[in-house]
C-alpha cells in the first residue's frame, strides 16, 4: 500500500522518522514517499503492460514539480487541465507529445500556449470549444490532435461532486451527439479529430463502471469507423481508487484484469490507449503532518485542535471524506495494525480532530476513536498525497504548508513553508 509504517512506536516514512521532519521544517507539512510514488506508477505500468498505454499522471492531484519530475523520469506523460499545470509539466521536463489537455473551460490564452508548446492531445469538451481551438490553430498556422470527450452516462458510484460521466454533468458531449460532432468537425484541416476521451469519476472502487463505459466507447468507435472517421486513440481518463482504509481499493492488477481483455485486440490493430491516473499513484504516497495545539472539552465532545484544518486538507469538510488519523508516537500497544474506522484498541477516546479556522465545518476527522492526545502531539493524516496540498488554501491567512519528499534515509524540502510576507506579496496597500 505504501511506505508509512510504525516502528518502535514511531511513524516512519521509508527510513525517516516523521517527527524528525516536523522538527526540521515545522508543521503543518505534507510528506511524500518517493518509493511509494515509484512503485504505484510501475505497478500500474506492469498491470496494463499488454496495452502499452501512455500513462499521463493527473497533475491536478499532487502538482509539486519535484513529484512531476520523479514521475517524468519514469516515463510518465501528464494530464493537465490548465495553463498553470502545463507550465508545471513543462518545468518538470515532460516531453510535450506526452501531455494531454482536458478541461471544460480552456481560455484562448491557454489554448494558444498549449498549441505553441505542441502538446500531444487536446481532450475537447464541447462544440464551441472545438470551433475555438480550430480557429486559434488556423490563426497560428499549426495542426494538432484532438479527442472528443464523450459522456457515457455511467454511474461511477462515488461522491456527486466527483461524478463526471453522468448525463447531467458539465463534462464532455453526450454519446448521442458524438457522431454529429465528427460529421461536423471530423475533417478540420487544423485538428486531427481521431480520439475518444472518457473520464467517468473519481474514485471508482469497482470495475463495472469502467467496463460499461469502455464498451460504449468501443461501440462508438466502430460506428465512427463505418462512417469514415477512424479513431486511433482511446483515453480512459483516471479514477482508480486508493486505500483510505487498508485494502479498500482494488489493485492496479484488478482494474487491468477487467479492462485489458476488452482492449487487447484493439491495441493489436493499432488503437493507442491513454490512462490518466492521479489518486491511485499519489494518495497513499503522502501524509499531512499536523501538531495538536490544544485539547478541549465542549459539552460531550473532546476536541483536538490542530495547526492544520480545511485550509490544509479540504477533503473531509468538502466531500465528507474519511482520512485515517493517528498520533505519530503512540503509547506502547497503540500502534495501528490496520488503518480502519473500525479500529478498536483499549483506551481509545472519542475525539474531534479540528483545525484552527473560524468555521464549524473546519475538521479533519469527526467523532473518531483515537489514543488520548495531548498538546504538542503530532498527528499523521494518512492517504493525503492526492488532492491534499493541491486543494490547500490560505484561508484565515494561514500560509500554505511545506512539502517534503523522502527517499530512503533522506528527505528534502520540495516546497518551503510560506512566510507572512508571501501572503501579501501580490497585494498593494
Ligand atoms: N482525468 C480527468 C479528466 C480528471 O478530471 C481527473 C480528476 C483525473 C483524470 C484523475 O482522476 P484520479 O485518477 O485522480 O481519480 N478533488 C477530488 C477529486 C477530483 C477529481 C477531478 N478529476 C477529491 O479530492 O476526491
Amino acid at each position: 500500500m505504501d511506505h508509512f509504517r510504525y516502528k518502535d512506536h514511531s511513524l516512519y516514512c521509508e527510513g525517516v522518522a516523521v517527527h524528525t521532519i516536523a522538527e526540521a521544517v515545522g508543521t503543518p507539512c505534507y510528506i511524500y514517499s518517493t518509493n511509494t510514488l515509484r512503485e504505484h506508477y510501475t505497478r500500474l505500468q506492469d498491470a496494463f503492460r499488454e496495452l502499452d498505454p501512455l500513462i499521463c499522471y493527473s497533475v491536478k492531484c499532487c502538482s509539486n514539480v519535484a513529484v512531476l519530475s520523479l514521475l517524468a523520469s519514469l516515463g510518465a506523460g501528464m494530464d493537465v487541465v490548465s495553463g498553470g499545470e502545463l507550465f508545471r509539466a513543462t518545468k518538470a521536463g515532460v516531453p510535450p507529445e506526452r501531455i494531454v489537455y482536458a478541461g471544460v473551460g480552456k481560455s484562448d490564452r491557454e489554448i494558444e500556449g498549449a498549441l505553441r508548446a505542441k502538446i500531444g492531445l487536446f481532450n475537447v469538451e464541447s462544440e464551441m470549444e472545438f470551433e475555438n481551438l480550430a480557429r486559434i490553430a488556423r490563426t497560428l498556422g499549426v495542426r494538432t490532435r484532438a479527442a472528443l470527450r464523450v459522456n457515457p452516462d455511467v454511474d461511477p458510484k462515488t461522491h456527486r461532486y466527483t461524478t463526471t460521466g453522468k448525463r447531467e454533468s458539465k463534462f464532455g458531449v453526450d454519446l448521442e451527439r458524438a457522431v454529429a460532432f465528427f460529421s461536423t468537425y471530423g475533417a478540420d484541416p487544423h485538428i486531427a479529430l481521431t480520439g475518444i476521451h472518457l473520464h467517468i469519476g473519481s474514485p471508482v472502487y469497482t470495475t463495472d463502471p469502467y467496463l460499461e463505459s469502455v464498451r460504449k466507447a468501443l461501440a462508438l468507435i466502430d460506428d465512427l469507423a463505418r462512417r469514415g472517421f477512424p479513431i486511433d486513440t482511446l483515453d480512459l481518463g483516471g479514477g482508480f481508487g486508493a486505500d483510505y482504509e487498508s485494502d479498500q481499493s482494488p489493485l492496479a492488477a484488478d482494474y487491468a484484469s477487467a479492462i485489458v481483455p476488452l482492449l487487447r485486440d484493439r491495441v493489436r490493430s493499432g488503437l493507442r490507449i491513454v490512462l490518466e491516473p492521479g489518486r491511485t499513484i499519489a494518495a497513499n504516497a503522502g501524509i499531512l503532518l499536523t501538531r495538536v495545539e490544544y485539547v478541549k472539552q465542549s459539552g460531550d465532545r473532546r476536541f483536538a485542535i490542530c495547526d492544520a484544518g480545511m485550509n490544509a486538507l479540504l477533503r473531509p469538510s468538502h466531500y465528507g471524506a474519511f482520512h485515517f488519523v493517528w498520533p505519530t508516537e503512540p503509547a506502547a500497544g497503540m500502534a495501528p495494525q490496520r488503518r480502519s474506522r473500525e479500529l478498536i484498541l483499549p483506551g481509545l477516546v472519542r475525539t474531534e480532530v479540528v483545525g484552527p479556522l473560524c468555521e464549524t465545518g473546519d475538521f479533519i476527522a469527526e467523532d473518531r476513536l483515537l489514543p488520548p492526545v495531548q498538546r504538542g502531539d503530532l498527528l499523521a493524516v494518512f492517504t493525503a498525497g492526492a488532492y491534499g496540498m493541491a486543494m490547500a488554501s490560505r484561508y484565515n491567512s494561514h500560509p500554505l504548508p511545506a512539502e517534503v519528499l523522502v527517499n530512503g534515509e533522506t528527505h528534502r524540502t520540495i516546497r518551503s513553508r510560506e512566510s507572512y510576507e508571501d501572503l501579501v506579496r501580490h497585494e498593494t496597500a
